[in-house]
């Protein structure tokens, strides 16, 4: 399986004054093409800043991170521009919508942008939001918002989804829909799906599963079988 992101020595230290933080720690990892990923990890042990430096959104401090055969931490800023662009997609916990435009106007924001969008009806069905398309954000579920924001990361056909707590906002029964969609999508689209959550039982739908603690990678555990959503425990 080919290798989409490899990260040599990589560390993340915020300073402050005389006091420093090291969200990432020299980590060194492979992420394979094409799986679904999840990290799990106590609070403040790196997982989103983890997220935010291969999506090129923070800089290292030190080491590299490569993105396929390019050295992303030396990228120039239109270069920076063109691969946030074109490779990640953001989900969030916290669904970030724009709430004066209807559903569908919010995914066709993101298409916009896009190069090679995917066709905005077609995602709209893929993510079951045909009936709710005309519904602004406060007028849908969590389980729906989750869903726009899914359709918008997705509709601009990156190649890496970032999922940073897809359904800590979300129910059981929600949550596993979500997933779902999720694994749906890792299967049609083929893209790399990296998920960062607190719930354990999330790990059995993944290909490899990262423990962080303390800014390290404290274990790889690669599953031989993966688990559909609707098959998972919750917490
Ligand atoms: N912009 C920042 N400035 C200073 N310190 C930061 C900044 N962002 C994160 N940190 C620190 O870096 C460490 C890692 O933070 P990070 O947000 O990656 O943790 P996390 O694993 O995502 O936690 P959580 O599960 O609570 O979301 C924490 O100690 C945090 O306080
Ligand atoms: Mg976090």
């Amino acid at each position: 399986m080919a290798v989409i992101y490899k990260l040599v020595n990589v560390s993340k230290i915020y300073k402050r004054k005389n006091f420093e933080t090291r969200a990432l720690d020299d980590i060194n990892l492979d992420i394979n093409e094409g799986e679904v990923i999840v990290i799990v990890g106590p609070s403040g042990s790196g997982k989103s800043t983890l997220l935010n430096v291969l999506s090129c959104v923070d800089n290292v401090t030190n080491g590299e991170i490569y993105y396929k055969d390019m050295n992303i931490c030396l990228f120039n800023e239109k270069s920076k521009v063109e691969y946030i662009r074109e490779v990640p997609g953001f989900i969030f916990q916290s669904y970030n919508l724009i709430p004066n435009l209807i559903a569908k106007e919010n995914i066709e924001l993101a298409s916009h942008i896009s190069k090679a969008p995917l066709d905005v009806k077609d995602i709209i069905k893929l993510v079951g939001l045909n009936e709710h398309k005309y519904k602004f954000p406060f007028q849908m579920s969590g389980g729906q918002l989750q869903r726009v924001s899914i359709a918008r990361a997705l509709v601009k056909n990156p190649r890496v989804l970032f999922c940073d707590e897809p359904t800590g906002a979300l129910d059981e029964k929600m949550g596993k829909q979500i997933l779902k969609l999720l694994q749906k999508i890792n299967k049609q689209y083929k893209n790399t799906l990296i998920i960062v959550t607190h719930n354990p039982s999330i790990g059995d739908i993944a290909n490899t599963v990262i423990t962080m603690k303390n800014g390290k990678i404290d274990n790889i555990k690669r599953n031989e079988k993966t688990k559909k959503a609707d098959e998972i425990g919750w917490a």
